[in-house]
């Protein structure tokens, strides 16, 4: 038997699925594409999570591109962060080119062009279907961390949260929790040291700069209502095929904290919504993050290890997350040890610290006796990869470079007309792009701080009278301001709403 036949056997054995799979690409030998080599991965395995890792022009998106389409096809749902603005073309078939089809030629499958069911999402100013949450469902540990608090600030907006808590009222915007901040340090300063201990005003200050920064920076669009339900990301078209939300990130690469804490906001809120998923043989949803050295960069140790745990836990749930992101190294090695698929496109090796990243990410990948993995990652062709995932049985398939299949859709972005094609067709932007301003603690608050006003000048106006008629009953049996807050028919309503969201 000749090597060919050798290795063609080798990939057909190893990449052999009993259930539902989709195509990556075929195997190469040296530099040739051994036709019908097919390297497969089946769906059972995809929520196992993945990496596309690989040097700048390599084809990473390409490679995410032909993931979330053919993942589409099988009837998945897809969540993808699109940080160039590449990722739009999915809306629209491709053209084909005449190397496409050589491309394809080369692996043994056809070549279709198809357009996919997308839905565009946004959390800045561009148009699309409003990505919203809460201050309450964001929590002190992520809202701290988007606002950079130093230690002392971190455990006052923990207070307010406790605050609130224990007095029912909604926090939902960034407006809501500015007027607390000026309630604990005012009006509220007593009320609050007896029950919960001193609070600075000069941290009270730090933190109120800190919220008008990322107010600045366009915080104050993605907190509040109406808050994103995350089911509406596993939508499936008539056509049974899932549908791709393309989340437009192309004006957030230069606010990190902003996207990396609300892409951790999501995931939460993605883990603890979903049900724990019995043996269904596919995932419920995919998420792709690009350029994910932006969610991992600066996080703290604390929040590195809640990003661990979800990564962990996440796929019980039917969710796989796939990083991609130029050296594997940008992903912390507790949540590299958990991924099943790898895709390694080219990696440079002009410098000395290029070379010795390169001989880590080689390490990463099960030996092979076709290639010497180092070697292979420098000669890597564009749209090429050395690929290993996880088969039904969970085992690491033997590591194949890979002729990878084109995009069927656009390898472009749409023109801003095709956007808006997409967002007239939206069955989600009006249900989300409407900004809800109910009654929350702002208006709860703002009501409080008048009643203590008043009873303080009744205060002043009873110990007056009371001079004069020498009574000693002062104490009235008024009701308590908070009780009375709490006793309110609006808020009761109010409450309601939001107790709906968080329990
Ligand atoms: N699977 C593929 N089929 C056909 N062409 C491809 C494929 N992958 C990559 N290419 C070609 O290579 C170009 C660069 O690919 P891509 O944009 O995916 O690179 P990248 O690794 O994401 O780069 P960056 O790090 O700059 O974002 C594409 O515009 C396309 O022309
Ligand atoms: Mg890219």
């Amino acid at each position: 038997m000749s090597n060919k036949e050798a290795f063609f056997d080798h990939i057909n054995e190893g990449y052999a699925c009993k259930g539902e799979y989709l195509t990556l690409g075929a195997g190469m030998l040296e530099e040739e594409t051994i036709t019908n080599a097919l390297v497969n991965i089946p769906l059972k395995t995809l929520n196992r999570h993945g990496l596309i890792a690989g040097a700048t022009g390599t084809g990473k998106t390409k490679t995410l591109q032909v993931l979330a389409e053919n993942m589409s096809e099988k009837g998945i749902p897809v969540l993808l962060m699109d940080v160039k603005g590449d990722l739009s073309g999915l809306a629209q078939a491709s053209t084909g080119h005449p190397k496409i089809d050589e491309r394809h030629e080369k692996i043994g499958i056809p070549f279709d062009a198809k357009k996919f069911p997308i839905e565009i999402l946004t959390i800045s100013e561009q148009d699309g279907v409003r990505l919203r949450a809460t201050v309450s469902e964001f929590g002190p540990v992520l809202l701290s961390r988007i606002l950079d608090l130093t230690e002392t600030q971190a455990g006052i907006v923990a207070i307010i949260f406790k605050y609130c808590d224990d007095n029912q009222l909604p926090l939902l915007d960034l407006k809501d929790f500015k007027k607390l901040l000026q309630f604990i340090t005012n009006e509220g300063k007593e009320e609050i040291q007896e029950e919960y201990g001193r609070i600075s005003s000069s941290s009270t200050g730090a933190i109120l700069r800190k919220i008008v920064e990322i107010e600045q920076q366009g915080g104050e669009l993605f907190f509040g209502e109406r808050s994103f339900e995350v089911d509406d990301l596993t939508r499936i078209d008539e056509n049974g095929r899932g549908v791709i939300s393309v989340l437009r990130l192309t004006d957030i690469q230069d606010k990190p904290k902003l996207f990396s804490t609300f892409m951790l906001q999501l995931l939460a809120e993605v883990y603890e919504t979903f049900p724990e998923q019995g043996d269904s043989g596919r995932p419920e949803l995919i998420i792709f993050i690009d350029e994910a050295h932006l969610v991992f960069d600066e996080a703290s140790k604390a929040l590195l290890s809640q990003i661990e745990s979800i990564v962990k836990l996440i796929r019980s749930k039917g969710i796989g997350l796939y990083f991609v992101t130029q050296n594997p190294k940008d992903v912390p090695e507790d949540v590299l040890a958990q991924l099943g698929m790898k895709v390694q496109h080219a990696l440079r090796a002009f410098t000395a610290k290029d070379r010795k990243a390169l001989k880590l990410a080689s390490e990463n990948y099960p030996d092979s006796e076709y290639y010497k993995t180092e070697e292979v990652l420098t000669q890597l062709g564009i749209g090429e990869a050395l690929v290993s995932v996880l088969n039904e049985k969970g085992i690491p398939t033997p590591l194949v470079r890979t002729m990878l299949r084109a995009p069927m859709s656009r390898m472009d972005i749409l023109t801003e007309k095709e956007i808006q094609e997409v967002l007239d067709n939206s069955k989600l932007i009006k249900k989300y792009n409407d900004t809800v301003d109910r009654e929350s603690a702002y208006e709860l608050l703002n009501d409080k701080i008048k009643r203590i006003n008043k009873e303080k000048e009744r205060d002043v106006e009873e110990r007056k009278s009371t001079r004069r008629s020498s009574s000693s009953s002062r104490k009235s049996t008024r009701m308590n301001p908070i009780v009375k807050v709490l006793t309110s028919a609006t808020f009761i309503r109010s409450v309601f709403g939001i107790l709906k969201k968080v329990i």
